[in-house]
Formats: structure tokens, sequence, C-alpha cells
């Protein structure tokens, strides 16, 4: 059976190290190709787009895919709304690995929005110096506050022909700590911080530190993602793809 992993997050190369040694699969892994440097496995990868939902079609008949496992980042709607139809009409069984949302918790002071625009909105009643956590492909949202100096933070640049925001970009990958985080809030006078709410322990280092330092963090929310089968943990994905390894040997 080939299976065809949708990746974009860090827990991707753990579930498909792990699924590849299910006996009686082959794994696929699929990445948009946003980062120069993905992490590496020996399982075989694929890099960019199908080229919409057609074309992932095309490519799941074409390349006789039995399953699919959507381990997108939670922000990567697009992609998992593209799958989810094609899955469909191609027969194919899908399931959605999602990683579990922050939730708030006391002393936090979040300001949920539910996009980016909205976060943009706001900023100019909230702050003068404010820490853009968001990566690169959102930073022209918020190139109009010409009031607002920021400081970005990103794996990678975004490309030559995007605008910036004005302020200060940061190339950097996490995990980051707890003791950086204060360190590079303090050292910047950062005042607000803007985030996603992608979840996972890589990048909560700074929600930490804006509790620490009561700063408002405005939160984005996460964009609708396909009503189908989800699971949060990479257990129990293993486990739905080798019950259907299981049930398909039955046939
Ligand atoms: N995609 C990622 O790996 C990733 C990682 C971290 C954060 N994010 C965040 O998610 C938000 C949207 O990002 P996005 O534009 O990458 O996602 P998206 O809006 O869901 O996808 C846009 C297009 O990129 C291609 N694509 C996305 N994921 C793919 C995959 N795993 N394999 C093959 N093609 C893929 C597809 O192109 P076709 O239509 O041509 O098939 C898709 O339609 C941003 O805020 C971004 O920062 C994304």
């Amino acid at each position: 059976m080939r299976v065809l992993i949708l990746g974009g997050t860090r827990e991707v190369s753990q579930l498909a190290v792990k699924a590849g040694a299910i006996p009686g699969i082959e794994i696929i892994v699929s990445l948009a190709g946003r980062t120069c440097q993905p992490i590496k496995t020996n399982l075989q990868t694929r890099i960019g787009g199908f080229g919409g939902r057609e074309g992932l079609v095309n490519y799941l008949q074409t390349n006789a895919i039995a399953l699919i496992i959507d381990a997108t980042h939670p922000f990567a709607a697009q992609i998992s709304f593209n799958a989810f139809t094609a899955a469909q009409r191609c027969n194919i069984p899908y399931l959605m690995l999602v990683r579990p949302q922050w939730q708030p918790v006391k002393g936090d002071r979040w300001i949920e929005v539910e996009d980016f625009k909205t976060a943009a909105d706001l900023l100019p009643s909230l702050a003068k110096r404010v820490f853009l956590s968001i990566g690169k492909q959102e930073l022209s949202n918020f190139i109009d506050l010409k009031n607002i100096w920021f400081l970005m933070r990103a794996i990678e640049p975004p490309a030559a022909n995007k605008l910036v925001p004005q302020g200060h970009l940061l190339l950097q990958k996490g995990p980051f700590s707890l003791i950086d985080e204060l360190q590079l809030l303090k050292e910047y006078q950062i005042e607000a911080i803007v985030s996603k709410n992608s979840g996972g322990k890589a990048t909560y280092a700074k929600i930490i530190a804006a509790r620490e330092l009561s700063l408002p963090v405005v939160m984005v929310k996460r964009p609708k993602i396909p009503e189908c089968d989800r699971v949060f943990d990479i257990e129990t994905a293993l486990n739905w793809i080798d019950s259907k390894v299981r049930s398909h040997k039955r046939k």
C-alpha cells in the first residue's frame, strides 16, 4: 500500500519514519517547499504543489495512492481542503493529524482574532514595538503600519519581491527556550506579540515569556479545516495506518 503523507510540521518526519517501518507499506512524503532545508529522512519525498485539486486527483490516481495522512501545518488550510476533496473523489481513506491548539491560562493577556488583517487593524491601539512571530508568508499584512516598529522572526527571508514591514528581521529556527525568549523581548523592548495559534512545544516559550512580562499577545485563530477524521498524536495516526493495512491484507 502506498501512503501519501502531506507534511509541513516537525511531527511529520517522526510519523513518516515510524509509518515506514510498518510492513507492507511504502511512504511518500509531500512538502510544499516553503523552506530550503526541510528535515531529512531516508523516505521518498516530493516537493512542490500538485497543481490544485485536479492536479492532486491526477497525482493520487497516477501513483496508486491507497491512504492519505494530512499532517500539514494548522494554518495550511488550502492543501487540506484540496486533499480532503481529492481523497473523497478517489475514494481514498484520509486522516488528519492535528496538532492541539494552545489554550490561554491564568496570566495570559491574549486578544484572539480571526485573521492577520484583523491583527494588523488592532495593533496601532496596542503598541509601538511589536514582535511578529508569524513566519515569512504573512508579513505583508502589516506593511501599512508606518508608526510601528516590528521585530520579525522567520526561518528564511521572504522572497526578494515581497515587501517587509519596517523593523528588524531575525532568521532563526526553533525550538526556542524561555530564557532566550525573555531576553529577546526585553532587548528589543517589545510591547506586544502577534502569533499564530500553531500549537506545539517548539515555539511556546514566547507565550510563557509574554505571560511573565505581562505583554499582550494578539493570537491569530486557526483557519477552518475539513470536517474529517482527526487524531491528535502520532501513535493514534500509526494505529490508524496499521488498521487500514490489516484490513487491506484481509481483502
Ligand atoms: N505549507 C507548509 O509547509 C507550512 C509550514 C509552516 C507554516 N505554514 C503556514 O501555513 C499558512 C499557509 O501556507 P501555505 O501557502 O504553505 O499552505 P496552503 O495555503 O495550505 O497551500 C497553498 C498551496 O501550497 C501547496 N502545498 C501546501 N502544502 C503542500 C504539501 N504538503 N505538499 C504539496 N503541496 C503543498 C499546494 O499547492 P497546489 O495547489 O499547487 O497543490 C497548496 O494549494 C502560512 O501562514 C504558513 O506560514 C505552512
